[in-house]
C-alpha cells in the first residue's frame, strides 16, 4: 500500500522508536527519545512534524521544531522496506512548507558526518557549513546514548 503522510501523533511513539533503535544513523538518547519527550515535543511542534503511514502503521517520521526564529530538523528516517521512493523527500516538504507558513526563515539538520545520509541532506539543498562548529553542553546526568555500538534489534524495553 502507497504510505500517506499525516502529522505525527503520539500514538506513533512505539513503532518510531523501533525504526530509529534499528538503524544506523540516529542518535538515540535516553531523555530527549523517550516516549514523554516525543509527546512534549508533538505537543509544542504540532504543525510541523509528519508521519509517513502504511498498512496503518508508521513507517517514515520527520521531527521537525522551530523557536520562533529558526527550524530545527530531528530524527528523519524511513523504514529500509520503503527508501528509494522520496518518502523522506515529501516528509521534508512538509515540514519545510509548514516552517515558512509559520513566518521561519531558515533551518538546520545535525547529521553525523560519516552517515551516508548526508547525501540525501545536500541533494534536498543543505549547505555542509566547514566555517562552523558543532557544539554542546549536557544538562542532565541521566541523559544517555541508547543505541550506541547495539546490534540493529538490540535496543531496551519501553
Ligand atoms: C536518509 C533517509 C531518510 C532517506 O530516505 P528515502 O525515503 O530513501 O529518501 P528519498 O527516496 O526521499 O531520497 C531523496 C533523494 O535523496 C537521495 N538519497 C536518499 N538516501 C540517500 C543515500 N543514503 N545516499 C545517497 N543519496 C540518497 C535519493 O537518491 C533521492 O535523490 P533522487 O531523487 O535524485 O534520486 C533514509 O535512508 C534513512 O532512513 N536512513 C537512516 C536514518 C538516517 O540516517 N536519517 C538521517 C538522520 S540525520
Amino acid at each position: 500500500m502507497e504510505p500517506v503522510c499525516r502529522q505525527a501523533r503520539p500514538e506513533d511513539y512505539e513503532a518510531v522508536y523501533r525504526l530509529w533503535m534499528d538503524s544506523g544513523g540516529i542518535g538515540v538518547t535516553s531523555l530527549e527519545d523517550s516516549k514523554e519527550y516525543f509527546e512534549r515535543f508533538l505537543q509544542r511542534n504540532q504543525a510541523t512534524c509528519f508521519t509517513a503511514e502504511a498498512d496503518g502503521r508508521p513507517v517514515g517520521i520527520i521531527l521537525c521544531g522551530n523557536d520562533g526564529r529558526s527550524g530545527h530538523i530531528y530524527h528523519l528516517i524511513v523504514d529500509p522496506a520503503f527508501r528509494g521512493r522520496g518518502l523522506a523527500r515529501r516528509l521534508l516538504q512538509l515540514s519545510l512548507e509548514a516552517l515558512r507558513a509559520d513566518g521561519i526563515g531558515g533551518a538546520d539538520a545535525v547529521v553525523f558526518r560519516e552517515n551516508p545520509a548526508n547525501d540525501f541532506w545536500e541533494q534536498e539543498g543543505f549547505r555542509d557549513r566547514p566555517d562552523l562548529i558543532y557544539r554542546d553542553i549536557p544538562l542532565k546526568q541521566d541523559n544517555v546514548w541508547m543505541n550506541r555500538s547495539k546490534r540493529p534489534g538490540d535496543y531496551p524495553k519501553l
